[in-house]
This record gives structure tokens, C-alpha cells and sequence, in this order.
């Protein structure tokens, strides 16, 4: 017994003599390690009489908890001390510049997307809207689409489950049908633009199976080509920012406008550096053509009284003109490398029109 209580004053001097966190792990090894003594005397209970054990037992588990309560306190008490003399020492030099997050940038499709609704806005045109799942009646029929037209083919176009009544139902292929919701909901005149999705089983580097197009809708009295010629011209110079670009119409066939065309925009592709702008080549940019008559005559009304002309082109293709976008498919990788580096900082006003190379 007197051993005991010999070694427990002497290893509670020892704790409180230790002045690093490392000397009092020392200590700790000493009596609590393997062959520590708290901890052979714990093991030597086993070969004690009875007798002995029920005396000498709780007085070794009191030592072994006074003594590692005095470790635990001590090893507090340093490592709080240990803190406070770094925090005297080390300095943090707050003067450095801390590193900034970097913001989000926009999609160049948001941003062609916003340019265009800020411009035809500005030319009058309001926004209208129509479903991705479209009946064929809408995305064909209305549209003075034969049966037979290649357009209604299974391999351009995704057929969805039909509806309750047996109508076929498709993922739009285009967004015209929303001329024909157009003309169907309101009384005209109509002046409208809308921008969205449309599907096509494609995929190569210039086909993707989603993709964007933007069609416009202009039905009033006494319209003729002279107003389209004159609205699409000026959209064209705005939005490639070039005045006095050249532009081409071109006869063309689409079943809903009679006579159709399609448009050219001038550029020069010399060396590998292709400029929008004058130049030897031409670009196919867009379709338009005046609302051919059967397709007012689906939508009640009367070709005598109104006429109007129709355009549609592809988002993808004319931010990829503007911005120097080279592959259509990376559109949709979703690769924070290329939105960074072809991607619009939010402050950028939406119809930046003046500029011609993405904003990096
Ligand atoms: N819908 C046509 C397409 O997807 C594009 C188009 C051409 C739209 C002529 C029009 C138009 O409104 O007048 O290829």
C-alpha cells in the first residue's frame, strides 16, 4: 500500500513538472504505455490472493483514474498555453489579397437568346410561346406539310405516344407550329417572334438532337415581300453588327410561305479566317418566306384580306457565327473550361451588338 501511495504523489509531481504537450505524452507512456507501470500493476492483480486483490485492487483503479485525470487537465492546461504562445509569435498578414470566386457566366445560347428578344422587341415584335410536345395537326398539317413530305419521316422526326382521341403526338421538329397557335388564338394583326426548343433524330458535328430555333410571324394588311426584305436586313446588320452587310435572297421551297427564300449573308473565309462582312462567299443563314395562303386558310383567315411573311433560323448557328463558336455539339457538354472561356460575365448588356468575338 505504501507503494502506492509513494507512487502516486511522485507521478502526480511528475505531471505537473511536464511542460510540453510532447514531455507529458512521455509521461503518459511511462505509466500507462504497454509496459507502462499503471499498467503492469493493472495486469499483476491476476496472480494476487484474494485477500491482497480486495485490498490493493481499488486502490490501483483509483490511482490509474486520479492519474490519468491529472494527465488530461495537464494536457488542457499545455496545449491551451502551447496556443496562446503561437498566437504571440505568428503573424497572418492580413494585406494579402484574398482569392476571389469565380462568377458564373452565362451560356452563349441565354445570351443570343436575350440579344434576340431585346432586338425584335425593339422592332415591335412581341414573344409567344408554344409546347416541345406538339400535336402533328400544329407541327405539320396546319403547316400545308403533305402526308408525304420528307419532314414526316421517322428518321427526322421523334414520334411521342399518342394522345387519349388517337392523335399522333410529336417532339416539335420546329417552331413553326406556333404561327398557327398564333393565328388561331388572337385576331390579327400579329406581330410576334418565338424562341425555343426543337427536336430532330440527328447528331453529327453540325446536328444535335436538341437544338434552338427562333421564328418570327408578321400578319397585317397590305404586307408584302418589301417588308420582309426591309425587317430581316435590318435585324441582320444589328445583330452581326455590321452595316451595309450583304444580304442575299434566294428562291427557295418551304410548304408554308409562297414564294419562300432563303437568305445569304456576305463573308470571306481567306486563310482559315472566316469574317462576316463583305467578301467572294455567301452563308446560309435563315428561311422565310410570305404566309402561303392555305396556311392562313387553316387558321380562318381570308388570304384577300390579310397576308404576312414568316422566318426561322437555327440559335445555335448564328451565335456560333457571331461568337466563333467552331463545333455545335459543345453546346451541350456542359464543360465548365469552354462556358468560361466562350460563356457572358451577367453585366454584360444583353443586346451587346457591337461585339463580335465571345467574351472570355
Ligand atoms: N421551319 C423551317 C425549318 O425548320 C424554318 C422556316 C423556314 C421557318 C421558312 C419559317 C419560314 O417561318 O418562313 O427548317
Amino acid at each position: 500500500m505504501a507503494k502506492i501511495t509513494d507512487i502516486k504523489s511522485q507521478s502526480l509531481q511528475e505531471v505537473n513538472q511536464t511542460q510540453t504537450v510532447a514531455e507529458l505524452e512521455e509521461f503518459r507512456l511511462k505509466y500507462f504505455g504497454k509496459k507502462g507501470l499503471v499498467t503492469s500493476m493493472l495486469k499483476g492483480m491476476g496472480s494476487l490472493s484474494p485477500e491482497e486483490r480486495q485490498v490493493q485492487g481499488p486502490a490501483i483503479n483509483a490511482l490509474k483514474t486520479e492519474l490519468l485525470e491529472a494527465v488530461e487537465s495537464k494536457k488542457n492546461e499545455l496545449e491551451l498555453s502551447e496556443l496562446n504562445e503561437k498566437l504571440k509569435t505568428e503573424k497572418i498578414d492580413i494585406t494579402l489579397p484574398g482569392r476571389p470566386e469565380e462568377p458564373g457566366k452565362i451560356h452563349p445560347i441565354s445570351q443570343t437568346i436575350d440579344e434576340l428578344v431585346t432586338l425584335f422587341g425593339d422592332m415591335g415584335f412581341a414573344l409567344a410561346e408554344g409546347p416541345n410536345i406538339e400535336d402533328d395537326y400544329h407541327n405539320f398539317t396546319a403547316l400545308n406539310i403533305a402526308e408525304d413530305h420528307p419532314a414526316r419521316q421517322e428518321q427526322d422526326t421523334f414520334y411521342m405516344k399518342e394522345k387519349k382521341d388517337g392523335a399522333p403526338l410529336v417532339l416539335r421538329t420546329h417552331t413553326s407550329p406556333v404561327q398557327i397557335r398564333t393565328m388561331m388564338d388572337k385576331n390579327p394583326p400579329h406581330r410576334i417572334v418565338s424562341i425555343g426548343r426543337v427536336f430532330r433524330a440527328d447528331y453529327d458535328i453540325t446536328h444535335t438532337p436538341m437544338f434552338h430555333q427562333i421564328e418570327g410571324l408578321l400578319i397585317d394588311k397590305n404586307i408584302n415581300m418589301g417588308h420582309l426584305k426591309g425587317c430581316l436586313i435590318e435585324f441582320l446588320e444589328t445583330f452581326f453588327g455590321v452595316k451595309d452587310l450583304p444580304v442575299r435572297f434566294r428562291p427557295s421551297y418551304f410548304p408554308f410561305t409562297e414564294p419562300s427564300a432563303e437568305v445569304d449573308i456576305g463573308c470571306s473565309r481567306e486563310d482559315g479566317d472566316f469574317k462576316i462582312g463583305k467578301g467572294a462567299d455567301w452563308m446560309e443563314i435563315l428561311g422565310c418566306g410570305m404566309v402561303h395562303p392555305n396556311v392562313l386558310r387553316n387558321c380562318n383567315l381570308d388570304p384577300e384580306e390579310y397576308q404576312g411573311f414568316a422566318f426561322g433560323m437555327g440559335v445555335e448557328r448564328i451565335a456560333m457565327l457571331k461568337y466563333g463558336i467552331p463545333d455545335l455539339r459543345t453546346f451541350y457538354e456542359s464543360d465548365l473550361r469552354w462556358l468560361r472561356h466562350y460563356g457572358f460575365r451577367s453585366l454584360d448588356i444583353p443586346c451587346a451588338l457591337n461585339k463580335t468575338s465571345g467574351d472570355a
